[in-house]
């Protein structure tokens, strides 16, 4: 059972494994971060000293609070100083295999009982789990970027997993002052999959040349009310992030042509233009450059705006229709999780169900895809004349 004196380990130092020390920190435990990149450990230790001053400065955190946060704090350069740990959450690189060797030694490193979690995107929990010999001890905590912000946590058992582990970490993670949602094993678990087509209709718009990025980033941000255009947040994200969960998320349901990735999107990931952190990605980032125009037409952006959205709700239906999480938790963790103005069921009950229906109807008839197809829980509240709350 974990407890606010539970000792947690933590292995990657990077943008989401040094954002967890620090909540977990922040929340009062002993907190062992872990990297096998000495450079990347002595980065977390500083920028970590920098978000501390400035949430000082800030007048979030008094001096004490900080100096505390921060002696709470342990990066260490060997795997075996994570032995005392209770709750070990590993944020490392984004691969199936190096995850699970990783598992498998902590498995070794740890005492009896510890309790192993991966705060993977996309890969599977079960499949991580079956590298150790206690896959009941082996869960999914998946924070969001940035992990001290986002409210947002899901949990993910494995099939393995023990209920007594899920409950445990639930409760311990609720006490970080997160929302935490519980979540099926399946990929993309809730966020990365329902938030899929926000990208991927927004590049297939662009890619017809219905549109250009900029009118299709104005169209979501101004008619929609999302807090950025999913042009800019690809390159915020970046898009070997981006472009990495949509192909995995993809590759694991068997290649369905709803998850299909845009080669718009590959050839920025070849090329090296990553998004803003390299300078260009979908728009140039230098300071001579000229940004692109929107085209307001308020016809234009509405058939935009609708076409994602449809497409964003009928992904939520289908998460439901599919038992991945419930109804609440399916709304709260697109909301928590990646800022949408409103849940997507919500949405579709504001919308109409027959107006939802009625603009995926038109897309598939024009199409003929199967990435057009209709969820049918959609079908359901149709006929039955029901609303999702
Ligand atoms: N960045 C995001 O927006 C985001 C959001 C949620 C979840 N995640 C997931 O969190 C994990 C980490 O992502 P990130 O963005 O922090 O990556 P990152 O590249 O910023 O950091 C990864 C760190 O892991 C270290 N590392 C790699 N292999 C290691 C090993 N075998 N042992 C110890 N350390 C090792 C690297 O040196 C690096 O410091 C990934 O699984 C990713 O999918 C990322």
């Amino acid at each position: 059972m974990l407890t606010k004196d539970s000792v947690i380990g933590v292995v990657g130092s990077g943008a989401m494994g040094s954002g967890i020390g620090q909540v977990a920190a922040t929340a009062g435990h002993q907190v062992f971060v872990y990297d096998n990149n000495e450079v990347s450990l002595s980065k977390a230790e500083t920028s970590l000293k920098t978000s501390l001053q400035k949430l000082v400065e800030k007048q979030k955190l008094t001096a004490e609070q900080s100096d505390s946060i921060f002696s709470n704090i342990h990066f260490v350069k060997t795997l075996s100083l994570l032995s005392t740990s209770d709750l070990i959450i590993e944020a490392i690189v984004e691969n199936i295999d190096v995850k699970k060797k990783l598992f498998h030694e902590l498995e070794k490193t740890a005492k009896a009982g510890t309790i192993l979690a991966s705060n993977t995107s996309s890969l599977s929990i079960t499949s991580i789990a079956a590298a150790c010999e206690h896959p009941e001890n082996v869960i999914g905590i998946h924070f969001f970027n940035p992990a001290t912000i986002m409210p947002l946590v899901e949990i993910i058992p494995g099939i393995a997993t023990s209920p007594e582990i899920t409950n445990s970490c639930k409760s311990l993670i609720d006490t970080w002052k997160k929302t935490t949602v519980i979540v099926k094993d399946t990929p993309g678990f809730i966020v990365n999959r329902v938030a899929r087509p926000f990208y991927s209709e927004a590049l297939r718009i662009y890619e017809e040349g219905i549109a250009e990025k900029a009118t299709i980033d104005w169209a979501m941000k101004e008619i929609g009310g999302f807090k950025m255009g999913p042009f800019e947040l690809m390159d915020l994200i970046g898009h070997d992030v981006n472009y990495i969960v949509t192909e995995t998320v993809w590759k694991q349901f068997y290649f369905d042509p709803k998850f299909k990735p845009a080669l718009a999107q590959k050839r920025l990931l070849e090329a090296g233009f990553l998004g803003k952190k390299t300078g260009r990605g979908f728009y140039n980032y230098s300071t001579d450059s000229k940004p692109e125009e929107a085209n307001k037409n308020p016809e234009l952006g509405n058939l935009i705006f609708k076409r994602i959205l449809v497409m964003l709700i009928n992904e939520a239906a289908d998460t439901l229709y599919l038992k991945v999480a419930s109804r609440d938790d399916i709304d709260m963790a697109m909301t928590k999780g990646v800022n949408y103005p409103k849940g997507l069921l919500k949405w579709c009950d504001e919308m109409g169900v027959d107006n939802v229906i009625k603009e995926l109807n038109a897309l598939r008839d024009f199409y003929e895809e199967d990435r057009y197809r209709i969820s049918p829980l959609l079908k359901q509240n149709f006929i039955l004349r029901k609303k999702f709350y």
